[in-house]
Parts: structure tokens; sequence; C-alpha cells
């Protein structure tokens, strides 16, 4: 595995790689993605094997401006509300943390949507990213970087960790700005339903189409396996606590906390009659001190590998509020939450 940089250059090499049929881990502004040429089956049936992951969960395909969209997806056979909505969606939302689930275009091979008929799309704010595909075949699967079920890369290190020699390239692009996936929105439906809670929060996409379905609780196979419940792992055990009762927390010295703010923390601390001498204390951390979601967001990943390699006996974790990021930031706490 080579690490490189995104320099018009290395990012040119990585291109080429990839028009290889080799893998090339990249920077977009949630996480970093393991891509993979979107036509070409051998190179996706390798990232399911680097990952780790099930064949049934399918691909994100990515693209690198607006009209490449026509490339995975074929919107003539979206009804027309739905195609005016998505074209709307497009529009203002892309390039961003969205991904639209759309009727699949038969040039996208079926292991990379796991024999559905629809097929996830993606348009990444991320320059790096969109050089990077539209130098090789402008389409490029890319689930996130990580092996199945553990936390997501917010930094190349985490790729390189996680990953090592099974990826062939991982381009550097420092930490990720949005910091958790994007929201996967389904326009296939009746009516637009969110599947994955993600970097848009749903107030921005119901301000623009109205109201959209939220994420259904699933049992059984999945059609959306970001519905998988175990996902997004840290190694410790990590439980997840409502604000009150992890203020009313006692202290325990081989265990992390991970307020969501600070008002939470200091309200904790108070509450602390036997702390040994005085702060700051190894494994007590805020997510945003002011209680921003989206700044909550960008940390999340970052701490909880920051958390995962300082080696406690257990994360526990403040529910984030349920606006703006909130619910994305709650579904990956859940999903570390529920291991089996
Ligand atoms: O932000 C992101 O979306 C990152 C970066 C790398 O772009 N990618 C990412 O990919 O999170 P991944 O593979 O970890 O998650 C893709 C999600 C999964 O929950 C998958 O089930 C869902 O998208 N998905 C993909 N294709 C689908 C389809 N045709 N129908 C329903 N869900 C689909
Ligand atoms: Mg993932």
């Amino acid at each position: 595995m080579r690490i490189l940089t995104v320099s018009d250059f290395d990012i040119a090499l990585a291109a080429e790689a990839l028009r290889s049929g080799r893998l090339v881990a990249f920077p977009t502004e949630t996480v970093y993605g393991l891509g993979a040429d979107g036509f070409n089956p051998a190179a996706l049936a390798r990232v399911f094997e680097v990952k780790n992951r099930p064949r049934f969960d399918p691909l994100i395909i990515h693209i690198a401006r607006v009209e490449g969209l026509e490339l995975a997806a074929d919107l003539e056979l979206l009804e027309g509300e739905a195609r005016r909505k998505t074209d709307l969606l497009c529009e203002k939302l892309w390039p961003g943390p969205l991904t639209l689930i759309l009727p699949k275009r038969r040039e996208i091979p079926e292991l990379a949507t796991a024999g559905l008929a629809t097929v996830a799309v993606r348009l990444p704010d991320h320059p790096a990213a969109q050089k990077l595909i539209a130098l090789s075949t402008g389409a490029v699967a890319a689930p996130s970087a990580n092996p199945f079920g553990r936390l997501s890369p917010t930094r190349a290190e985490h790729v390189r960790d996680q990953l090592g020699d099974r990826v062939d390239l991982i381009l550097d692009g420092g930490r990720t700005r949005v910091g958790v996936e994007s929201t996967v929105l389904d326009m296939t439906g009746p009516s637009p339903r969110i599947l994955r809670p993600g970097g848009v929060p749903q107030e921005r996409i119901e301000a623009l189409i109205g109201p959209v379905a939220p994420p259904q609780e699933t049992e059984g196979p999945v059609n959306a396996p970001g519905q998988l419940k175990s996902h997004y792992a840290p190694r410790t055990p990590l439980t997840l606590y409502e604000k009150d009762a992890m203020i009313a927390l006692d202290f325990d010295p081989r265990g992390a906390c991970l307020f969501f703010d600070g008002a939470s923390r200091d309200r904790w601390l108070q509450g602390q009659r036997d702390l040994p001498g005085s702060g700051p204390f190894p494994g007590i951390r805020v997510l945003s001190e002011e209680g921003n979601t989206t700044e909550a967001a960008a940390n999340l990943f970052d701490t909880l590998h920051e958390l995962d390699r300082l080696g406690f006996s257990r994360i526990r974790a403040e529910e984030a509020p349920p606006s703006g990021l909130g619910p994305a930031i709650n579904d990956r706490l859940c999903k570390a939450a529920a291991r089996e």
C-alpha cells in the first residue's frame, strides 16, 4: 500500500490505478471511501472481499459532476413528481453529503447494486474526489474505507491502520470535514424516504421537496444495509445514554465518557464527589463545547477512533439532540452500541 498526496500528479496516478482495476482509498467531505471502477466487476468484487462486506450490501456510485448521473441512473424511469424532486435536490444539494437511490442503468454491474433494480449515486463535495472520479471512468463505487461493521475513517491513517495492504493506494487529504456519511434518500418509492440519516439534515431536504418518510426499522434481511443494527463499532464496548442518565453516571477510572456538549460535562463533573485529585481526566471527551451538531458530527468518528486506541474498558456516550446532524450522530452511536 502506498500513501499519496492530493496533488494533481498523484491524483492522476491514482486515477490510472482505478482504471486498471486497482482499489484506491480517497477523501470525500464525509469519510474516506474505498474506490473501485464502478464498471469493473472484478474490482467491485475485491471491494467486498477487502472490506469483508456481505454481497447483499450495495455500494454507492460516486460521480464527478451532475451530468455524470446518467452514467449510473436512468431518470426516465422515475415518475413525474419524483423526477422533479430529484432534479431539485441535485441542483441544490450536490455536490454534498446526499446519496440518491434511483432506477439503475444496465451498464452498472449487478455486483455494485447487490442485484437491486436501483442504484445509489452521490456527487462528493471534495476537489480531490471530483478530480479522481473525472480522470477515471466517471463512476467510482466507494463504500466507506473501513472493514465491514467497524468505525468509518475520517483520516488517511484510519484507512492505513484498518485496511493496511489490502488497499493499493490511499490519497491523503487530511481530516474529513463533515465526519459522518451521506444521507441516503430513496427516490424510487411512493414518496421519498430516508434510508440512512447523514450529512444533510432531514430539515434541509424537506425545505426543498416537502415531507420525507423517516428511516424504517427493519427486521431480517435488509434493503438498505446502513440499517444493519451493529455497525460503525469501536472495539471498546459502547453504551449510549440519554442526557440525564449520562449526567447521573458515577466516575469510572477505566471507562471513557463521551459528552455531547460542554454543559453536560460540567454538570456531570459537579456531581462527582469521588474524583481522584483534580482533572483533566484521561477519558473525558466532548463532541462540541457549544452543542453544535455539525461540529459534533465532524468530531464523532475521530474521537471514537482515539478513545478506541486508548484501551478503556468501556465508552459511555451521551445522545445528541434530535435536530440538525443529531439524528445522524445518534444513528452511528446506536449502531456502535448494538454489538452482537
Ligand atoms: O458518505 C458516504 O456515503 C460514504 C463516502 C465514502 O461517500 N460512503 C458510504 O458508503 O458510506 P457505504 O457503502 O459505507 O454505505 C452505503 C449505504 C449503505 O447503507 C447501503 O446499504 C446503501 O448506501 N445503499 C447503497 N445502494 C443502495 C440501494 N440501491 N438501495 C438502498 N440502499 C443502498
Ligand atoms: Mg460504511
